[in-house]
């Protein structure tokens, strides 16, 4: 397949000819953060099998809409469904979310996803501020031959996950009920949960959380200069840290546990971006 300028310019036409708003942010909701959707004033729903050239979710706790609205204010773009490489896609598929949402004007990116504690200072239901992330599995979404378009063959990556945002949500952190930390998030394939000795090497290499989602999006939004928030829930602490397996039945539970704090959470950054 040939995943040209063209090609994704071809998802942006469509959703263009439905929504005629450039957002201020698009947000990618993470697995079993699809409640937050709900709180879009005015929703006007696309589904993403309807979208040209675009993925579909095979995640049961990913809905697969994409919805435009306002939220405190603001015109948001909401991916209800995230893409994975577990689930067979390409790492150069997976640039299809961003590319989207650049060609359609959004000013900032929101991810927001559900991870495995690996700092033993944090405990299930806190959120951690994504300030860096480790890579070191699976090729780069952008390996294959360069879109110019959007971005330069070889890119900086020294601050994809932007500071100013970052403070911004540091400082929406005051008067929430959330604990919320800021830390490294390591990228793990998946789909099955790491091994205790993983999350070990991951602590020593500097992880506080570790995922099988974001990483894709934020080198992709780095590529074309999008700035990038990234927020992590820690649903669970990670394999081995405590003698407790675990499910994705678990993830859910916690995710549902906080999904109004959080929620309230988002809405007040929205609000600041
Ligand atoms: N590991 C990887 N991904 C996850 C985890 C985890 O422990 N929890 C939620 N998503």
């Amino acid at each position: 397949m040939n995943y040209d300028y063209e090609y994704f310019c071809k998802s942006a036409e469509y959703v263009k000819s439905i929504i005629k708003d450039t957002p201020d942010a698009a947000i990618i909701l993470g697995s079993c953060l699809g409640d937050f959707a709900d709180r879009i004033e005015n929703p006007v729903v696309i589904e993403y099998k309807d979208i040209p050239n675009f993925l579909t979710s095979t995640v049961q706790s990913h809905a697969g809409k994409l919805i435009f609205g306002t939220i405190a204010g603001k015109k948001v773009l909401c991916m209800s469904g995230r893409f994975h490489h577990y689930e067979g896609y390409a790492f150069e598929q997976l640039t299809a979310p961003i590319r989207l949402f650049k060609l359609l004007g959004a000013r900032v990116s929101v991810i927001t996803n559900a991870a495995g504690g690996v700092n033993t200072s944090y405990k299930p239901g806190d959120v951690m501020v994504i300030s860096d992330h480790i890579k070191l599995t699976g090729a780069s979404p952008l390996c294959g031959k360069n879109i110019d378009e959007f971005g330069p063959r070889f890119f900086d990556v020294t601050d994809m996950y932007t500071k100013e945002l970052r403070e911004i949500a540091l400082e929406c952190a005051h008067g929430s009920s959330l604990t919320v930390h800021e830390g490294v998030y390591m990228y793990f394939t998946g789909p099955q949960f790491e091994t205790p000795a993983e999350i070990r090497a991951a602590r020593i290499l500097g992880a506080d959380a570790v995922g099988m989602s974001t990483v894709t999006e934020a080198l992709t939004a780095a590529h074309c200069s999008m700035p990038l928030l990234g927020l992590s829930v820690i649903t669970n602490m990670a394999a081995g840290v405590t003698s407790e397996k675990i499910s994705h039945e678990e993830v859910g539970e916690v995710t549902g546990t906080i999904s109004k704090q959080f929620g309230d959470y988002v809405e007040k950054i929205i609000s600041r971006i």
